[in-house]
Parts: structure tokens; sequence; C-alpha cells
């Protein structure tokens, strides 16, 4: 059973794999309009989402099969008391793979262990989220032409923001990567990535609070919103949440070609007037995730066959 719960269950070389899938499906979208005839994909969202459950669902339409959806924790039998365990399950009678959000770390993988079908971590509280970091990859190998030999800033929330934790943990394998970590002293990347992925891989890094002073070094800024709904108090949150926002200003020192990412959604963190700027890539990445979504799906569902 292939299931997808943290970026490193994919080795280097199938990441590579889906990468020259999804740049098929970009040149010949027919050729896999009926790959997933009669296939159903669950989505089980048990967190608010619009662009991660919409572009799964769109994905699986779009290789032509059929999507059955649990859109809220309060509309499913979560809400009665029903266990993640039970859940996966009850589904694997229903559909043939299962994309799970969750505001609980690590309720995807037990979803995996309790399913008969392949399951899709797709974020799990303030841990992981491996298909936006897919979607990040594809975006940057488009747009950049290289995975390898990149200066890479995160900026933000980087202590909740767990599209950034899968983000490093999957660069962590190219080789001369350098990353820049800009974030609140009280948002800073949690030890674990630190230590157990940076650290550990002897990856060159800086962490400062400043981002204008590092910008003119970056090849590819990924900008994040600081995530309201992991603070402990609304306090720290309204004193830390604009922080960081990003104006044609900042921008001047920057190399011109710069790619500008953001996982979406937008809050504050990039002023509205950069979207015409040709190095923001954030709407772009909203189709590449769609794409790369369906090549994850069409490897999942073909290892099961
Ligand atoms: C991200 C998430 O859910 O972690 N959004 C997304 O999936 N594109 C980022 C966020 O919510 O800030």
């Amino acid at each position: 059973m292939r299931h997808l719960i943290d970026i490193l269950d994919l080795s280097t070389e199938e990441i590579d794999e889906l990468i020259v899938t999804a740049k098929d499906i970009i040149e010949n979208p027919k050729k896999y309009s009926e790959a997933c005839h009669g296939k159903k994909l669950a989505t089980l969202f048990f967190e608010p989402s619009t662009r991660t459950r919409l572009s799964f669902e769109a994905a699986m339409y779009e290789l032509g099969g059929n999507v059955i959806s649990v859109s809220s924790a309060a509309s499913s039998s979560a809400s009665k008391g029903e266990s993640v365990a039970d859940t996966a399950k009850v589904v694997s009678c229903y559909a043939d793979i299962i994309a799970m959000r969750h505001p609980k770390e690590g309720a995807p993988y037990v979803a995996s262990m309790n399913a008969s079908i392949p399951v899709i971590n797709a974020g799990d509280g303030g841990h992981s989220h491996p298909t936006q970091t897919l979607a990040d990859l594809l975006t940057i190998c488009c747009e950049k032409g290289r995975l390898d030999n990149l200066t890479v800033g995160f900026c933000g929330d980087l202590k909740f923001g767990r599209t950034v934790h899968s983000l490093i943990s999957a660069m962590s394998r190219y080789t001369n990567i350098k990353f820049v970590l800009v974030s609140p002293v009280e948002l800073k990347v949690p030890s674990y990535v630190k230590k157990d992925i940076i650290q550990r891989k002897n990856i060159e890094y800086v962490q400062t609070t400043d981002l204008e002073s590092v910008m003119p070094e970056l090849d590819v800024l990924y900008m994040t919103r600081v995530q309201k709904e992991r603070f402990f108090n609304e306090e720290d949150y309204l004193r830390l949440k604009d922080s960081y926002i990003l104006t044609p200003e900042k921008l001047k020192n920057a190399k011109d070609d710069l790619i500008i990412l953001h996982p979406l959604p937008r809050v504050n963190e990039i002023a509205v007037s950069i979207d015409d700027d040709p190095r923001a890539c954030y709407f772009k990445q909203v189709y590449y995730a769609k794409i790369m979504r369906m090549s994850l799906i069409l490897k999942c569902l073909g290892e099961e066959r």
C-alpha cells in the first residue's frame, strides 16, 4: 500500500518521477483524462481549506475519477466522537484513495495504519504538509529550472508553518542548498527541524529577523502567514501577525530572477501590488499544485494496482 504521510516517504528518485509525470500532464493533458476512470477519491478535511481540498478534487476530476468529501469536522461523525482509525476503516469501503487534513499531528498516519486504501496527508496540525511541498518543488523546478544550487529564504511563521517544515526537509536532499530563515524570535523553526534536518545534513543556513538585509542573496523567497489557529493566546498572535509585509520597496535589492512563493492563503504578508511583478509565482504555484496532485494520485493508485 502506498501512503504519503511525510515527504521522506518518497525517495529523491520518486520525487523526480512525480515531476516528470507532472510535466507530461502539463504537455499532454488529454492523455490522462480517463486515467482514473471508475476510481473514487475521498477528501476528509477536519480543518479549514480552500486550495488543498479543491485542488485534490479538481485533480481527480481531471483524471476522469470521482470524489466524495467531508469538508469539516462539524459535518462528520468526528463531532460524535468517532476515532480517526474507525473513520479510515469505514471510508476504505467507499473509496480507492483518501486525502486527509486534520488539526492533530499524526492523525493521517493513524488513518494509514487502519485504512485498506492509500492515505495522503493533506496537512496535519503544525507538523507537515507533503503535498504542498511537492507543489513547491514542481514550481521551483519549472520556474528556476533546477532544485539544486539555490539559496532559499523562508519568511514569517517558521514555527507553526507546516509547509515550511516539509519544504526544508525536501530541499535538504539537493546539493548546494543554503537556507535563510527569517522570522520573529518567537516563531523560529522548531528545534527538530534545525537539529535533525538542517544541522544533521550540514546545510549552510542563517537565522535572522531582518528580511531586507538578506534579500539580495535569495533565489527563492517563501513567504508564510502567521498561523493564527496554532496560537495559545490571541495577544501574541496580534503582536506578531504583521511582522513581515513584503512591499515593492523591500524588493528593491532582490535578484531579477528571484521567485516569490507563498502556499496561500495570504493575509497581509505580501502587498497586492506585488502580484503583477514577474517574480511573483504564488498563483502559478496553485496551478502546479493541482498538476502535482494529479501526478501523485496516479502514482498511489498505480502502485495499488
Ligand atoms: C497552508 C496550510 O494549510 O498549511 N495552506 C495550504 O495548504 N496551501 C498554509 C497556511 O494555511 O498558511
